[in-house]
């Protein structure tokens, strides 16, 4: 009788759950205080005759064991559950966490800019190759055979084929436009470039740059002069002054340089500008009549202006960076700062 009885409190033990505190009291006062089925099962042993006694006894302190081991599970059963409950329900008090977000490089940035302002007056883009041949990088654009401009501009040449290069400027894709396309044309070309130059702070062997073509009846110096005005007030305030000097380039026919009034110093002189209050931004001038024939374009009809700048050049003067090695480092240190800004 006894034996069913153990029988029927071990399998109430195993099945027993407990959700919440009362429950778990409820466990305790049934199966492990002075007065539970345990506890009674302790007072009948005594009512045994003696030969039985110790038997008994082995059993139900068999029982009260699991009785305790089975309270043990229930109460951490149920301080996880409840700390479960806490993780699904969020405290909305609280203020969010930061989920940190990527930036736009201040190239990126800076490229952007320039398009947006020359989109606005009626430009639109073109890419060409990096890897150029020697028509796109400098023939078709007037430089002669053996001329020492082509050293000048410190190539990086394929050695098995001296007609493969790595374009050195972004003026090979107006050939490429000029050859492919039918005056007026009005387009602006950015792109990575390279020249076999040492790395400083000044000087990269990889940097950008963007060329601007116009194309049409009529196009004169004058409206080269107003574009460039234009860029240089959207890109650097309206108070920038913007100089050209003359210059030299086979493509070009006349030539000039561009320069900005220093931003830094606003033109009175400082360790930017080297004194001077100018900064040069680029190059630029009317496109020399045999470069519009080397393309198809009748030089009679049509005439054109072209520019380059150096979108580094632009950046550092836009962001006061001095070291042009800071662009390619990925130093999350610099790169963080731009974040606010766009
Ligand atoms: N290609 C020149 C350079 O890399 C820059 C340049 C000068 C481009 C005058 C032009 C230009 O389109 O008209 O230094």
């Amino acid at each position: 009788m006894q034996i069913d009885k153990v029988a029927e409190i071990k399998s109430a033990i195993a099945t027993a759950e407990a959700r919440n505190q009362q429950e778990l009291e409820e466990y305790r006062l049934k199966f492990i205080s002075k007065k539970s089925v345990v506890g009674e099962l302790f007072a009948e042993m005594r009512h045994l005759p003696a030969e039985e006694k110790k038997g008994f006894g082995q059993v139900i302190n068999e029982v009260k064991q699991l009785a305790e081991q089975k309270f043990q599970e229930l109460i951490e059963q149920l301080n996880n559950g409840l700390s479960n409950t806490k993780k699904e329900t969020p405290d909305l008090t609280l203020p969010p966490t930061q989920i940190p977000v990527g930036g736009i490089h201040p190239l990126t940035a800076t490229r952007q800019r320039i398009i947006e302002i020359f989109e606005r007056i009626g430009f639109n883009l073109s890419e060409g190759p990096e890897i150029e041949d020697d028509w796109h990088n400098f023939t078709a654009l007037n430089f002669p055979e053996n001329h020492p401009a082509r050293e000048m501009q410190d190539t990086f040449f394929i050695e098995k084929n001296p007609d493969i290069a790595l374009r050195t400027h972004t003026s090979s894709v107006q050939v490429r436009v000029m050859e492919n396309q039918k005056p007026p044309i009005r387009t602006l070309s950015p792109g990575r470039v390279f020249r076999n130059e040492a790395i400083s702070a000044r000087a990269h062997c990889i940097f950008h740059q963007v060329e601007g073509l116009y194309v049409d009846e009529a196009v004169s110096f004058a409206d080269l002069k107003q574009t460039l005005f234009h860029f240089a007030k959207e890109m650097f305030g309206k108070t920038t002054k913007v100089r050209f000097r003359p210059s030299f380039f086979p493509f070009t026919e006349p030539s000039a340089e561009i320069d900005i009034s220093c931003l830094l110093c606003g033109g009175t002189g400082c360790n930017v500008c080297k004194g001077t209050g100018w900064v040069e931004i680029g190059g630029s001038g009317m496109v020399d009549p045999n470069v519009l024939e080397n393309c198809g374009i009748d030089s009679i009809k049509y005439t054109g202006f072209a520019f380059g700048m150096g979108i580094e050049r632009i950046a550092m003067l836009k962001y006061q960076i001095k070291d042009l090695r800071l662009f390619t480092e990925n130093d999350v240190r610099f790169l963080r700062q731009f974040r606010p800004m766009l």
